[in-house]
């Protein structure tokens, strides 16, 4: 089974249009014509107009950051899979640790999302992780795997094998402390086959795992030569050119 390599761009809250087009046409000159890689930008959802405008035409794919899980409506502020589609978005990035965190996102608020994400053809990253206090209290895979459960609830087989996860350690985003590969790859190894027991092992199979957390050009290629890690969400290295293609070319 092979599993094509998605290196994902977070830009979080970063960048005006101007510094926005810069970095897309940047990383979109790199990339070039074909890309055996699929490479991911997700702006602040202010600036997804400006990244599509760049990214048009190119192998560069665009994501959006969150999403509101309801059709078009009373949501001042809000925004749904039918808005990111029609501005050229084809992936969204759900349950991120710092939307759980600041904004209080549960595993129940994502699996609305996933299923909203599903239903308007965009496809979705979900991020799960642990913090330091329960990897040192061993209870990373207990975590893991009911963030998993809870986020993937009601989740069907057959589209089960198109999602992402996104698995980011909270002690590891944007601290510098990258997780070892033997760390990350033992998690992702844990996920594929909690995926093969909730699904089937050829889902299990199918599904791509990024790794995310101070992923850099310097320690990406031994996280991704990993059996079980298929790509990297990046958050501080994606809103440089050259950091985000050093990644892309490991
Ligand atoms: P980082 O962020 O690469 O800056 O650690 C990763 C993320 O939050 O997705």
């Amino acid at each position: 089974m092979t599993r094509r390599t998605i290196i994902a761009g977070n830009w979080k809250m970063n960048m005006r249009s101007a510094s926005a087009r810069s970095l897309a046409k940047g990383i979109v000159d790199a990339v070039g014509k074909t890309s055996d890689v699929e490479v991911v930008l997700c702006p602040p959802a202010a600036y997804i107009g400006a990244v599509t405008d760049v990214t048009a035409g190119t192998p560069v794919e665009v994501g959006a950051q969150n999403l509101f899980p309801a059709d078009d409506g009373a949501f001042t502020g809000e925004l749904n899979a039918d808005m990111l589609t029609d501005v050229g978005c084809r992936y969204v990035i759900l349950g991120h640790s710092e939307r759980r965190q600041l904004m209080g996102e549960a595993d129940a608020d994502v699996s609305k999302k996933l299923h909203a994400a599903l239903a308007g053809n965009l496809v979705p990253i979900v991020c799960v992780g642990e913090t330091l206090e329960q990897r040192e209290a061993d209870e990373t895979e207990a975590v893991v795997e009911s963030q998993i459960r809870g986020s993937l609830e009601g989740l069907d087989e057959a589209r089960a094998a198109g999602i992402v996860i996104a698995y980011e350690p909270v002690w590891a985003i944007g601290t510098g402390k990258v997780a070892t590969k033997e760390q990350a790859e033992a998690v992702h190894a844990f996920i594929r086959e909690l995926l093969g027991k909730m699904f089937t092992p050829d889902v299990a199979a199918q599904v791509r795992i990024q790794y995310g957390g101070s992923v850099k050009p310097g320690n990406a290629a031994e996280l991704l030569a990993q059996p079980n890690i298929d790509g990297a969400l990046v958050g501080g290295a994606s809103l440089k050119v050259d950091d985000f293609v050093g990644i892309i070319q490991c």
